[in-house]
């Protein structure tokens, strides 16, 4: 019930728009002018709030901060042709919001709170939905606890927030991709599939490392083996070998179920692809490469959206990639920017109008 929810708006007195040059713009520097902001308490979500930009006053026994109660979700927003906004597919992302919620025991967030709270933030920041090729404006739902008590147990009370960011391309260039044989992202059982804030702190000390040997990002490996592949930096992967494009299944609850990966799965098999979710092991990559077949392997996610990898070391072993005379992953890309900037028909009903 959208109208059941109220959402108090307080409008900024003075837009910050125009001191920005939308054209140039790193990942998540800039936000826009405002933010929304909820409560839970008691067991139910109040005191919705659409307010200016602002910082936050918190205590600093606040749980979030001890104990990592915090989850996210990274959705973007697009401009068409006539200036009307749209948000790619902000319903995958909401229920991924409660799936990331449940495994970290907090509550669920109401579906209008979320997608009408984000709708009518949107409509009021539209203008800060930049119109250059590769920008657009990312939106960061998130949740954290916010008991100011540091007893580990899950907290009483929540906040739930969206901030806007309008931005420019994650991965610019094409990556050089470290294979990680000795840290692991995620195990069975773990917090993998969730978009929980601690998997991407945790993720830090291997990116560093491998950094420091020259590359961009490490390929995440299987916890046990350090064998089957499972994602590429904050992004999911996909391997094309031969006429098939294969990309790990999410069974084990290890890998981020992406929305962006989801795009790329049907627009694939549109392309003609027969598309795989299995488990696939270093060792067939390394054969498929030896055979001259494996032509293509990419990153998916919303903020990279699709990030070309141009060379991927295993161990001594060096696979390089003819990035310039790709076919597939710059035709999804396309595919993908024209859907989201309507140029080219939505035929899987992804946008979702302001
Ligand atoms: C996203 O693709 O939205 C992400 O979550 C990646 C990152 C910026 C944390």
């Amino acid at each position: 019930m959208i109208a059941a929810m109220d959402i108090s708006i307080r409008k900024a007195e003075r837009s910050k728009l125009q001191d920005l040059n939308l054209d140039d713009l790193p990942f998540g520097h800039y936000f826009s002018d405002h933010m929304l902001e909820a409560d839970y308490e008691n067991g139910e979500w109040k005191n919705v709030e659409i307010k200016p930009y602002q910082p936050l006053l918190l205590n600093p026994s606040v749980a979030a901060l001890h104990y990592g109660q915090a989850i996210f979700e990274g959705i973007k927003a697009y401009k068409d042709a006539e200036g009307n906004a749209f948000i790619f597919r902000p319903q995958d992302n909401y229920k991924r919001f409660n799936i990331s919620a449940e495994r970290m025991q907090m509550p669920q967030v109401p579906e209008e709170l979320f997608m009408e709270g984000m709708r009518q933030l949107i409509a009021l920041d539209k203008n800060w939905i930049p119109t250059r090729q590769d920008h657009s404006l990312y939106i960061r739902p998130f949740m954290f606890s916010s008991d100011e008590v540091i007893g580990v147990r899950p907290s009483d009370t929540y906040k739930f927030m969206i901030i806007l960011s309008p931005t420019g391309p994650y991965y610019s260039a094409p990556m050089r991709i470290y294979v990680e044989e000795k840290y692991v992202r995620a195990a069975p059982g773990g917090v993998g599939y969730a978009k929980a804030a601690g998997n991407y702190g945790a993720a830090m000390y291997a990116t560093a490392q491998a950094k420091k040997k020259g590359y961009d990002q490490v390929l995440w490996m299987d916890a046990f083996e350090h064998k089957y592949v499972q994602e590429i930096g904050t992004m999911n992967v996909f391997f094309i070998i031969g006429n098939t494009a294969i990309t790990p299944d999410l069974n084990e609850g290890t890998i981020l179920d992406g929305v962006t990966r989801q795009s790329a799965i049907q627009l694939l098999k549109e392309m003609g692809f027969k598309v795989e979710e299995r488990h696939l092991s270093i060792d067939d990559i390394i054969e498929a490469y030896k055979a001259g077949l494996l032509y293509e392997v990419f990153g998916t996610g919303t903020a990279a959206t699709i990030s070309f990898i141009k060379e991927l070391r295993y161990k001594d072993f060096v696979m390089k990639f003819d990035v310039e005379n790709w076919k597939t992953a710059p035709t999804l890309k396309n595919w993908l920017t024209d859907i989201r900037e309507g140029r080219r028909e939505d035929k899987y009903g992804w946008m979702y109008q302001i």
